[in-house]
């Protein structure tokens, strides 16, 4: 298992409030996970997360595809500017445009993504009211590695609430979002100290083939 010997540099992209984006600021800036938030770039200038992450002094960039001809332009020009930064970690959180191959394929392994269902179940959007109108009993959020499968990419971990016969979406989504606050932080810590890798196509940890992802279950008091 690799143990790095220099701080692990991150970018993250963001797309709106970046509430994830500060919990791993946070666990960066006490010291606890050993990394360097090196910039944080949106495609909107106006994600509020932007704000956020300039107040902490992290150094921030807005790559738009209104700039660009098409798709794919944008993708080649918002994996030339990351690479910029020379990331060993892009964070997706929040990040809320589909990623293409120029850009995929340039950083294979070294992406990870947060999506608010336990994957497999309800990829795409909308989840937490596809969830409540499923009658679902249980809901959370995924870790993954980003792979050109959207949402499909090998799961990290998960962390898992129960769904409230009063719930909506707002009561839902906000329980999720304290368990994602808890999981992409314990992830990032992960890779940050060579933990976490990525190696054929799938997830390790600790030298083991993750099988299936590390599942914890949120029991919030609220
Ligand atoms: C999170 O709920 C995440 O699961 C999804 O987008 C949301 C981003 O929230 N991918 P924030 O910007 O981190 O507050």
């Amino acid at each position: 298992m690799s143990r790095r010997s220099s701080p692990l540099r991150i970018v993250i992209l963001i797309s709106g409030r970046g509430s994830n984006m500060l919990a791993i600021a946070e666990h960066v800036r006490d010291g606890t996970t050993p990394a360097e938030i090196v910039a944080v770039m949106s495609n909107r200038a106006d994600a509020p997360g932007l704000a956020s992450a300039a107040a902490l002094g992290i150094p921030i960039a807005v790559v738009s595809p209104d700039d660009h001809a098409d798709r794919t332009a944008y993708d080649s020009a918002l994996a030339e500017r990351v690479a910029v930064d020379e990331p060993d970690l892009i964070v997706l959180a929040g990040f809320m445009l589909i990623l293409g191959p120029a850009f995929l394929e340039r950083f294979e392994g070294r992406m990870l993504n947060i999506h608010p269902s336990l994957l497999p179940r309800y990829r795409g959007l909308h989840t937490h009211r596809r969830v409540l109108e499923a009658g679902e009993h249980e809901h959370g959020a995924s870790v993954h590695f980003v792979t050109e499968d959207l949402d499909g990419g090998p799961i990290v971990i998960q962390g898992r609430v129960a769904v409230r016969d009063d719930d909506s979406v707002e009561t839902l989504s906000a329980r999720v979002q304290r368990a994602e606050h808890s999981i992409y932080p314990q992830a990032v810590d992960w890779f940050a100290r060579g933990r976490l890798t990525w190696k054929d196509g799938r997830a390790w940890l600790d030298g083991q083939p993750l099988d299936s992802p590390v599942c914890i279950d949120f029991t919030f008091g609220d």
